[in-house]
């Protein structure tokens, strides 16, 4: 479903603050997979997920999802295909926007959007059934 191809991301090439930061990384990830990825501060992580978010291009590889070739999409495209959670709560969400909108704008990933009314009843009971779960009050 992902799949990484000798990823490499070198970040300041050819000055002293020279970082190779991926160095020819394989991953292969199948549908239904959920998988933790455990490492030092610095260790790659962060740049293993914004290669596959497409943040910056890679400088060599191959990055296929759901038999895709996308290492040349750029981050834009890729959104309609790729969730994402921020470390940065700040990151990825509208602050101001409401939570239900946010939502909204969330569960319209990847389909057509016009101009029409943002959310239905449906959705708004359905926020409100999902967001119970995590009992914060929300
Ligand atoms: N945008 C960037 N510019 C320069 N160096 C970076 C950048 N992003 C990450 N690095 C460097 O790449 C290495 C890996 O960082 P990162 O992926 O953020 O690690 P982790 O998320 O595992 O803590 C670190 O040495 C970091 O300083
Ligand atoms: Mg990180």
């Amino acid at each position: 479903m992902l799949e990484l191809i000798n990823v490499r991301k070198t970040f300041n090439p050819g000055t002293v603050n020279e970082k190779k930061a991926l160095q020819g990384l394989d991953i292969k990830l199948n549908e239904g997979d959920f998988v933790t990825v455990i490492g030092g501060n610095g260790a790659g992580k962060s740049t293993m997920l914004n290669a596959v978010a497409g943040v910056w291009p890679v400088d060599e590889g191959r990055i296929i999802l759901d038999g895709q070739d996308i290492t040349a999409l750029p981050e834009h495209k890729r959104a309609a295909l790729i969730g994402r959670v921020f470390q940065d709560p700040m990151m990825g969400t509208a602050p101001n926007m409401w939570m239900e909108e946010n939502l909204a704008l969330a569960l319209r990933r990847g389909s057509r959007r016009g101009l029409r009314w943002g959310i239905s009843n449906a959705e708004r009971e359905m926020f409100v059934e999902r967001l119970k779960t995590l009992e914060l009050g929300l």
